[in-house]
């Protein structure tokens, strides 16, 4: 699986792709908005962090903001020209997903997001989205099983040879990460402030901290 930085915050994205795990970056217009900067601007300065890094094969997803099928392609197309890594997020709704049907058509790649459903998830696949975003932590909220549904979308898929890739979204805490990957998860998107949380583990930090103490009195021997 896969791991996904969901941010717009462009610090965030350069400091933990130099760590080399990160395969790519989920933006959503809330996430762009929080930065209060040019939209376009953080997507081409995303591409560039990965570019720097001399990443390959990752991608950026902007999202429409258009709610209407013509308007959601003609924005498509404008984002899409911004860098061939970019992935257009469109909401899956009927005009989101005749959008999709149409960008597929025209080699776009899309990221069919909101998904709260198989049913959904099942629409998206059918119209040709690169991948699915199911929003995990939202539908918790809600009282309902996230990983189920993520499960629920892999068997899906793997019986009717459905190749668009499921991206676990909403993603709220660490356990969550390893739980879409036991789900089947391809792509789990992790907040900044999670995707820290990965790296820690208190039994790390005391074995380090004894490894560094008797180094240290081995060496002053
Ligand atoms: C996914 O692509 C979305 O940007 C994101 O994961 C939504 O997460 P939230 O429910 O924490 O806002």
């Amino acid at each position: 699986m896969q791991l996904y930085l969901d941010t717009g915050d462009v610090g965030a994205v350069r400091k933990w792709v130099a760590t080399g795990v990160v395969d790519g970056v989920t933006t959503n217009p809330s996430l762009i908005a929080r930065e209060g900067r040019d939209f376009e601007t953080v997507i081409r300065e995303i591409v560039a962090a990965f570019a720097e890094a001399g990443k390959e094969g990752f991608t950026v997803s902007a999202e429409v903001t258009a709610l209407d099928e013509d308007a959601m392609v003609a924005q498509a197309r404008t984002l899409a020209a911004l860098d061939p890594h970019v992935l257009v997020k469109v909401p899956i709704t009927e005009e989101g997903i005749a959008a999709v049907g149409r960008l597929a058509k025209e080699d776009i790649k899309t990221n069919a997001t909101l998904c709260f459903s198989a049913e959904q998830a099942l629409l998206a696949a059918r119209a040709g989205a690169w991948c699915v975003s199911p929003f995990i932590g939202r539908l918790e909220d809600t009282g309902e099983d996230g990983m189920a549904l993520i499960g629920r979308i892999r068997a899906i898929f793997d019986r009717h040879g459905l190749a668009t890739r499921i991206l676990a979204a909403s993603i709220r805490k660490a356990g969550h990460v390893s739980a879409a990957a036991e789900a089947g998860a391809d792509i789990a998107t992790v907040p900044p402030k999670v995707f820290a949380a990965l790296f820690a583990h208190p039994l790390t930090e005391a074995g380090l901290k004894k490894f560094m103490d008797d180094w240290t009195a081995h060496e002053q021997r």
